[in-house]
């Protein structure tokens, strides 16, 4: 049934990209690998030479490689080897990779897909090697194969972003309208479902009564997902947008559900002739990436959501000891995440709303980036 709906969207979608856009999906194509296996593993009693194989969906995005560096780390630390593996949003790349770490035999997976419904076969040879799985960030669907899964509150992203609109563009004491446009997540990303969710459960209310105009009439998670979180479709998504509902009046509002969105949708303003510093709209976004943060410092990007990852690596270590150890791993939630075969038992971590006012505190002065960084990125 979720497997019907989700091909139900994804075809929605590519019938919309390839309207509003003239081109599918944006692969990039490439396999690439991070780094093998250098881990000194004999000094380290608890892990028994064990090796965990990591799949991490893409490098083009930032906090896909600061999840895998943490990953890495981590686990090398406690004397774990590590397969740390990309696959450039390559569906049938990564499934080669996840063949090949089961054909030598890794004692656990953890997984961030690039298509949450593409694994099943593979997680099936998973398990009947007796591998344990772990579902990284995203939700592995339609399969018995995943013992856990560390993510964040993919929901409460979205409520976050909802709510930061409804407090910025002071909706709920509102005298005049305000355009908005939406830019949200991948069809095949469980996570991308849930954060529109938590959008609308803050702004529908908004659109019903008027204050919030969507002039292009897209506000179903159908009509503004963008596959492959692409920041090409975005931007184009954007221009159409912009030449085809905006002449007249301004965007006010672009509620955009990932960083790489945000870029794309200052560049088709820019090309339409917005301004930073006049008529810019609030542009929202998630990852808080180097980039993003220094957009939101000069005023191109409003907020974004800061994601810990050293934090999440850390939860999902203790669900790789658990099935490699015995252990038991921390779990706050097992309700929330049915993939359709279980309920998969998860830990959520905190997503925070990050903007001008509080980037400092939250992405400075706790170390994740120096103002260097900040300054340096490009
Ligand atoms: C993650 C987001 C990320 C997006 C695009 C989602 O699954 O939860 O943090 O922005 O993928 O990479």
């Amino acid at each position: 049934m979720k497997k019907r709906i989700l091909s139900m969207i994804l075809a929605a979608t590519m019938v919309f990209a390839l309207a509003l856009t003239g081109c599918g999906s944006n692969d990039s194509g490439n396999s690439d690998s991070g780094s093998g296996s250098d881990g000194g593993s004999e000094e380290k009693a608890e892990s028994n030479g064990k090796k965990v194989g990591v799949a991490m969906p893409t490098q083009s995005s930032e906090r896909w490689i600061k999840d895998g560096e943490n990953m890495k780390k981590q686990l090398e630390a406690l004397g774990y080897e590590v397969d740390l593996q990309y696959a450039e949003d390559d569906i049938q790349a990564q499934t080669s990779q996840l063949e090949t770490m089961i054909a030598q035999q890794v004692d656990c997976l953890v997984i961030a897909s690039i298509d949450s419904e593409a694994l099943v076969n593979v997680l099936d040879q998973a398990k009947e090697a007796n591998i344990p799985v772990i579902a990284y960030d995203r939700l592995l669907m339609s399969t018995d194969a995943v013992s856990y899964y560390a993510s964040f509150d993919n929901e409460g992203v979205g409520r976050k972003i909802g709510e930061y609109i409804e407090e910025k563009a002071g909706l709920a004491s509102a005298t005049e309208p305000q355009t908005i446009e939406f830019f949200m997540g991948s069809p095949d990303d469980n996570n991308a479902v849930l954060l529109h969710k938590g959008v609308m459960s803050v702004l529908q209310k908004y659109l019903d009564n008027g204050t919030l105009v969507c002039k292009s009439g897209r506000t179903s998670f159908e009509d503004t997902c963008i596959l492959r979180w692409s920041q090409e479709t975005a931007q184009q998504n954007c221009e159409n947008f912009l030449t085809g509902f905006y002449a007249e009046d301004d965007l006010d509002i672009a509620c955009s559900a990932f960083d790489g969105f945000a870029y794309g949708i200052k560049a088709a303003l820019e090309g339409a002739g917005y301004k930073v510093g006049t008529k810019w709209p609030l542009i929202t976004g998630q990852d808080a990436e180097v980039m993003a943060v220094k957009n939101i410092i000069e005023g191109s990007q409003t907020q974004t959501i800061f994601k810990d990852t050293g934090l999440l690596a850390e939860k999902c270590v203790t669900m790789v000891q658990a099935v490699l150890e015995g252990t038991e791993p921390e779990i706050n939630d097992t309700e929330t995440y049915d993939n359709g075969v279980k309920v998969v038992p998860s830990y959520l971590c905190e997503p925070v709303s990050l903007d001008k006012d509080n980037y400092k505190e939250l992405v400075i002065e706790s170390g994740y980036y120096t103002e260097a960084d900040i300054e340096n990125a490009e």
